[in-house]
């Protein structure tokens, strides 16, 4: 006989949560092994003709077939799969992609288990743990973009002034940490007197940055190269070096000297453009919903030798080496802009 649990409304949110841990998973394997891409190539079809398609073990998506119908993304008649709404909403492609959700929980899970282990020893093993799951990797810029890229669009360009007066001078933008490259290929949409540059510390990034701007139509206007931010130097100076959430990464071992770097890579009157998730000043507002991730996300960026930074904190440091800075907040406080120029 089981004993009663002291506390079933709690039992019952716990096991909810496990079951949604379960269900991201499970739509995880699908995004990053093209699954339910391959499914809605060809319809209705049987597992072994999705595995042959997909090139994936029959076996393994048999049994990830059947997973995908206990948690809806698929719907069934005799041994035939086809997507079902919430399937066809994990396409990468789909508008408003629910891939980064489940993208993200396998991060979170990966840097858990990470930040589990080394809390131990207090080691931090730096930007290479990203690397460290063979299917995370790729999929790191992709999340990124299909999370941001339509409020960069959207919201920050027309809410910051700086963009008004880089498409209406172009010049060149320097993207430090660019990832896939998505924020240049935003620029370039936009500003057609604009080239870019962006570097990244790992080749995967620069490989998929340079192959989607040619795909996109700018390899004439977009160059991007692996190499060390903290090292960085240019041959002509930069309208804008632009920072998108990779700041907090450079943060801890640079600091002022960082700072310097950017503002001696900046022709006069040029800007630091710095866009990054916004720490909070009060440990209270953690709690809010929409503040939480930040909170896990702070302990997963330990791991990776970063934290997270106050908006304050960078315009500070900005104003130390010189460069007046303008903060513009968004998302109720979450996201920050700070601008900051050199003087011309
Ligand atoms: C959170 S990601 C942001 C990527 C991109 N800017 C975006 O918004 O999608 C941080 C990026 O900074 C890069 N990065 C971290 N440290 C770096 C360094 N020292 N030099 C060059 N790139 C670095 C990482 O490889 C990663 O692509």
């Amino acid at each position: 006989m089981s004993a009663e649990p002291k506390q079933p409304h709690l039992e019952q949110q716990f096991r909810g949560m496990a079951q949604g841990a379960q269900s991201l998973a499970t739509a995880y394997i699908g995004v990053v092994n093209g699954l339910f891409a391959g499914l809605k190539r060809l319809g209705g079809t049987e597992a072994a003709a999705l595995a042959a398609a997909t090139g994936m073990d029959a076996a393994y998506v048999r049994r990830w077939c059947d997973a995908a119908f206990a948690f809806g993304y698929l719907e069934v008649e005799g041994e035939m799969f086809r997507l079902g709404e919430s399937g066809a909403a994990m396409l990468p492609d789909a508008p408003g992609t629910l891939m980064p959700i489940a993208v993200q929980a396998m991060l979170n899970m990966h840097m858990a288990e990470r930040a589990a282990a080394l809390m131990r020893s207090g080691a931090r093993p730096g930007e290479q743990v990203m690397a460290e799951r063979e299917t995370l990797l790729p999929w790191f810029g992709p999340m990124l973009e299909a999370s941001f890229a339509e409020f960069f669009e959207r919201t920050i360009c027309p809410g910051v002034p700086i963009f008004a007066e880089v498409d209406a001078r172009g010049g060149l933008v320097v993207d430090l940490g660019c990832g896939n490259g998505w924020y240049l290929r935003a620029l370039a949409r936009r500003c057609h007197a604009a080239h870019g540059l962006g570097l990244d510390g790992f080749d995967e990034n620069i490989a998929q940055a340079t192959r989607l701007a040619a795909a996109a139509g700018f390899g004439d206007r977009l160059r991007f190269a692996s190499g060390d931010a903290h090292a960085f130097s240019l041959d002509a100076p930069a309208d804008i070096i632009a920072m998108s959430r990779a700041l907090h990464h450079v943060w801890e071992a640079g600091g002022a000297s960082f700072i310097r770097r950017l503002r001696d890579n900046l022709r006069p009157g040029g800007a630091a453009v710095i866009w990054e998730p916004n720490w909070p000043a009060d440990r209270a507002s953690l709690r809010a919903p929409a503040w939480r991730g930040l909170a896990f996300q702070n302990l997963s960026e330990h791991v990776q030798g970063n934290h997270l930074l106050g908006a304050g904190e960078i315009a500070s440091a900005f104003a130390a080496e010189g460069m007046p800075p303008e903060i513009y907040r968004f998302a109720e406080g979450r996201e920050a802009v700070i601008v900051a120029r050199r003087p011309g």
